[in-house]
């Protein structure tokens, strides 16, 4: 589906935003773990999170909708069935990663797939670190299908993890609550997002540039309720929106503000955007609040590669806004953008050059600069529901109508993100 876009004149209102995706997973994943029944308020209506649920079906686990709460009736320990047929994650990464550390360790076996995306991202980073505990897991040259293979006695360890994943760090995580001995997982210097450990209550010792986590079974979730909060990430299109349309302001109400998670706002925040954040409360141990925004003149500014893991997902929209500030927008150590939904950094400089702009492109980044084109613009998602909102933002802003082909992925994280825009639109 080809979507258009004119020109915004201005943004004005309030929004709540559906549950944060990551977090999503995360309630759904412990509650089917956890004995009895768990409910979850606000979950993502997003087809990445269909998927887990669909995979958590597979398994035997039953889930049932009742207005915005959906009730989980989790198994408990060994308590899944062997799945008839493979898993299918669809396009998400989180999924398919996160259900690893759990289907490792069952003692039967199983299959995961994925749609043609998914099935080029990278799954050795995790088939590696649950092959040292003891899991057997058979792939396609380190890519989906995963086959996990009942063999073996499963061991907790201690690993240091070689890219900033919360996904592998879940996956061990997840198999570790097997384990009777401790598990340790290490970050170094660039600390990827903490919901896992948040979300289970696990002891976390940060010492300088160093974090470990550690699990064991006597870590195992119990039923409980949890209520997500906004996704911030999906908040950021529409924060970068609003900062952009002159005589605009905008309050995103109870969205998360997990440490881990909203880097971007103090990037913007020292971009010279004008940004407060009020009401801040706390659910299963993850902070939210409203976010307040207001349109501001933006300059560029250096950005650490240090913080990379902490931007990961707002760098396509990060680069929008960059587009409009003074300076150059440059983006560096960011090699993690190949292996997204798409190769972020290609996806991210043949749009930006389509719409006129100067690119350089780094192995691990990119810098833009330039003006933009008053001409008609069609811009691809490449599949990329990040990609594809990102454009749309851009559209929304150039003067002449743009359109964004094959628009509908944005259904991998926000199915609503129209409807939301428009009720956010005033004159
Ligand atoms: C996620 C972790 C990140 C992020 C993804 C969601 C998660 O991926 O990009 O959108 O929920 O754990 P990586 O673990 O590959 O960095």
């Amino acid at each position: 589906m080809k979507q258009s876009f004119s020109k915004i004149p201005k943004i004005n209102g309030e929004i709540s935003l559906p549950g944060d995706k990551s977090i999503s997973h995360r309630a759904l994943i412990f509650s089917a773990l956890a004995e009895g029944r768990s409910s979850i308020i606000n979950l993502a209506d997003s087809e990445d999170v269909k998927s887990t649920i669909e995979c958590l079906e597979s398994l035997n686990i039953n889930i049932e909708k009742e207005g915005n709460r959906l009730f989980i009736h989790g198994a408990g320990r060994n308590g899944f069935t062997k799945p008839e047929h493979p898993l299918d994650c669809g396009n998400s990464g989180t999924t398919a990663r996160l259900l690893s550390g759990v289907l490792a360790v069952q003692n039967f076996t199983s299959i995961i797939t994925g749609d043609e995306s998914l099935s080029q991202r990278p799954m050795k980073r995790i088939i590696d670190p649950l092959e040292k505990m003891g899991c057997t897991i058979k792939s396609k040259n380190g890519n989906l299908p995963l086959h996990f293979i009942p063999e073996g006695k499963i061991n907790g360890f201690s690993y240091s993890l070689p890219v900033a994943s919360a996904q592998v760090k879940g996956a061990i995580l997840l198999a570790g609550l097997n384990c009777e001995n401790t598990t340790t997982v290490i970050e170094q210097g660039n600390f990827s997002r903490d919901h896992t450990e948040r979300m289970l209550g696990l002891p976390v010792d940060i010492r300088g540039k160093t974090k470990t986590t550690q699990v064991s079974s006597s870590n195992y979730p119990i039923a409980r309720e949890y209520a997500v909060p906004g996704d911030i990430s999906t908040a950021a299109f529409f924060i970068v929106l609003t900062l952009l349309i002159r005589n605009s302001s905008l309050v995103l109400k109870n969205i998360s503000l997990n440490e881990t998670r909203k880097s971007f706002l103090k990037v913007l925040i020292e971009m010279g955007a004008e940004i407060k954040v009020e009401g801040i409360g706390e659910s299963n141990n993850e902070p939210y609040g409203d976010i307040i925004v207001k349109s501001s003149e933006l300059n560029n500014i250096e950005i650490n590669p240090n913080i990379i893991p902490g931007i990961i997902d707002e760098i396509p929209i990060l680069a929008i806004a960059g587009i409009f500030a003074d300076g150059i927008f440059k983006i560096n150590g960011a090699r993690e953008l190949r292996v997204k939904e798409s190769d972020r950094i290609k996806s991210l400089t043949e749009n930006l050059q389509r719409a006129g702009l100067n690119i350089k492109e780094f192995d691990d980044g990119f810098s833009v600069e330039g003006k933009l084109k008053d001409e008609i613009v069609t811009f691809e998602s490449y599949r990329d529901h990040r990609i594809a909102m990102a454009f749309s933002v851009l559209s929304s802003l150039m003067e002449k109508e743009c359109m964004v082909n094959k628009f509908d992925c944005v259904n991998v994280s926000n199915p609503q993100y129209l409807e939301q825009l428009e009720k956010i639109k005033a004159q």
